[in-house]
């Protein structure tokens, strides 16, 4: 019995051998080079109303069994503190270009419908003050985006009067008879959304000369930000790689570089998910290694596509004023069985850990000119950080890697140089790890790497120059498989374990599982 145990062994360690063979990756890193800033805008969320985005996401009510604070669940407050969210973009998407802010202040909520997802009821019970003091609950910016497309830049203006006005005008008493006497402080402001598409199928041209308008109407009168922290115009910009898409990043950014005073933009979005086809969107659950290699694949698009609209913005902004900010991207793929197709349900798994890993690192390698992303979105729909049922929430992979990435919030860029090696499989060749590093406002130098592979370790070999460094630890991301989740019942599938680095010959060594994310702090 016991010789049969000891063969059984042998052959499980000759198949285990080499799933377990690490590759080896030098990462060289040297910290006395600081390149940009990494803006903490990158790490952005966006909350439409959309789906359970902000209805059962957010927003439960006071009377609600699930604890809450004004009506505000009091569970995803804390979680969402726990990775300190610079600015939440609100209320769409496709939703802002129809939405009339009155609707929702005030004792008395306009309900309507809401067309572009599902068709259901919006109560407007979530509106401008209940947003802005979720935003304060967590710590958070706003970033509103107004109506462009079936407003007018008098509704607009008259939004950002009532919110941010501190003199006594009729605005500012009916939002301070609403509860709010002190001006609300909005840090950006999207003049519109995908203007050439759900928000009104717009020319570049009609669109610029209507951006133009609600730039000089929509005016921020917050007191606290007219020197500094001043309110930051986001434009729309492009929505991929097209003849069509560059055509709108010149007509915009050429207007820019003729720009009088009285209009001015500060930053162009640039919209891109992660999705293969969008008839038939590929599954969010139970996929294998293709589906994995091919989506891992496409979302490494994001860095051609920010290089090409960077390049027009360079011809006419060499001075990088304006701002690239991705303010929808992410994972997009099939509704979950069973769910209203217009809520955009799907789960989060290993590989939108990664996803969200390397497109942070590509956002970082561009933080020159890239200096807002907000993923989409925040909360139940799309590439969610956090799912919620009822009184039931869970943490998702990609919430993981948002916690793990916050000391890169408002870091200064470190350039790492690396042979990052292929994974291949079937058709799909991919680097087999990405690697970026910063110093925090603090000094300390934190290195991230993502190992793509998710059959083989890495061992990576740190070297470094201009630090001193003595020991490294952090916190690791995986899972046992690419399609691993985080469900209500079992929440704890895919969260972060410590990790630290061995030393061996006065070197640095990490040892990386197959298929994960590492962040690690370098100690002196
Ligand atoms: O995030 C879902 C939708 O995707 C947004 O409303 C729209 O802007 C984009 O097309």
């Amino acid at each position: 019995m016991r010789a049969l145990r000891v063969v059984v062994a042998l052959i499980v360690m000759a198949f285990a051998a080499p799933i377990m063979a690490a590759q080896k990756v030098e990462l060289s890193i040297d910290a006395s080079k600081p390149g940009a800033k990494i803006d903490r805008n990158l790490f952005g969320q966006f909350a439409e109303h959309l789906g359970h985005g902000i209805y059962d996401g957010i927003w439960v009510g006071s009377d609600s069994t699930i604890p809450n604070t004004r009506g505000i669940r009091n569970d995803v407050v804390a979680a969402l503190k726990a990775i300190h969210v610079p600015n939440v973009r609100w209320p769409g998407g496709c939703f802002a270009d129809g939405y009339h802010w009155r609707d929702g202040i005030g004792p008395q909520r306009v309900v309507r419908l809401n067309p572009d997802w599902g068709g259901v009821i919006e109560p407007s019970t979530f509106g401008t003050h209940e947003f802005m003091d979720f935003i304060d609950q967590i710590g958070s910016e706003a970033y509103v985006s107004v109506n462009l497309g079936s407003g007018s830049p008098q509704e607009a203006a008259d939004w950002l009067e009532y919110m941010t006005a501190a003199q006594a005008t009729t605005l500012e008493k009916e939002r301070a008879t609403n509860g709010h006497p002190a001006p609300y402080k909005v840090a950006l402001l999207g003049l519109g959304n995908e203007s050439w598409d759900c928000g009104g199928n717009m020319t570049p041209d009609y669109y610029l000369d209507r951006m133009k308008s609600f730039s000089h109407f929509v005016r921020n009168y917050n007191p606290a930000q007219m020197e500094k922290d001043q309110m930051l115009k986001i434009a729309v910009g492009p929505g991929g790689s097209e003849q069509r898409w560059t055509d709108w990043t010149e007509t915009v950014m050429k207007a820019y570089q003729q720009h009088t005073w009285s209009w001015d933009i500060n930053g162009l979005s640039l919209h891109s998910y992660t999705v293969g086809d969008w008839v038939n969107k590929s599954s969010s659950v139970d996929f294998g290694e293709t589906e994995y290699a091919k989506v891992l694949e496409l979302t490494l698009e994001m860095d051609g596509l920010i290089s090409k609209h960077s390049a027009i913005m360079d011809k006419y902004d060499p001075q990088k004023k304006v701002a690239l900010v991705v303010d929808e991207w992410g994972g997009w793929y099939a509704p979950l069985p069973g769910s209203n197709p217009g809520f955009l349900v799907q789960q989060n798994s290993m590989r939108d850990a990664v996803l969200a890993a390397l497109n942070l690192n590509i956002f970082a390698r561009h933080a020159d000119r890239v200096r807002g992303a907000n993923i989409a979105q925040m909360i139940n729909v799309l590439q969610a950080v956090i799912l919620t049922d009822h009184e039931k929430m869970v943490l998702t992979p990609t919430y993981y890697v948002y916690k793990m990435y916050v000391p890169f919030q408002d870091s200064t860029f470190v350039p790492v140089t690396f042979d990052a090696g292929s994974y291949k499989h079937g058709d799909f060749t991919l680097p087999r790890v990405d690697a970026m590093a910063a110093k925090s406002k603090d000094g300390k130098l934190w290195v991230e790497i993502t190992n793509v592979d998710p059959h083989q370790a890495a061992e990576v070999e740190l070297n470094l120059t201009g630090i001193n460094a003595k020991s490294a630890s952090g916190e690791t991301l995986t899972a046992p498989k690419v399609d691993s989740v985080n469900t209500f019942e079992i929440p704890n599938t895919v969260v972060p374990k410590p990790i630290s680095a061995r030393t061996q010959g006065g070197k640095l060594i990490l040892q990386l599982e197959p298929k994960s994310v590492t962040v690690v702090s370098v100690e002196q």
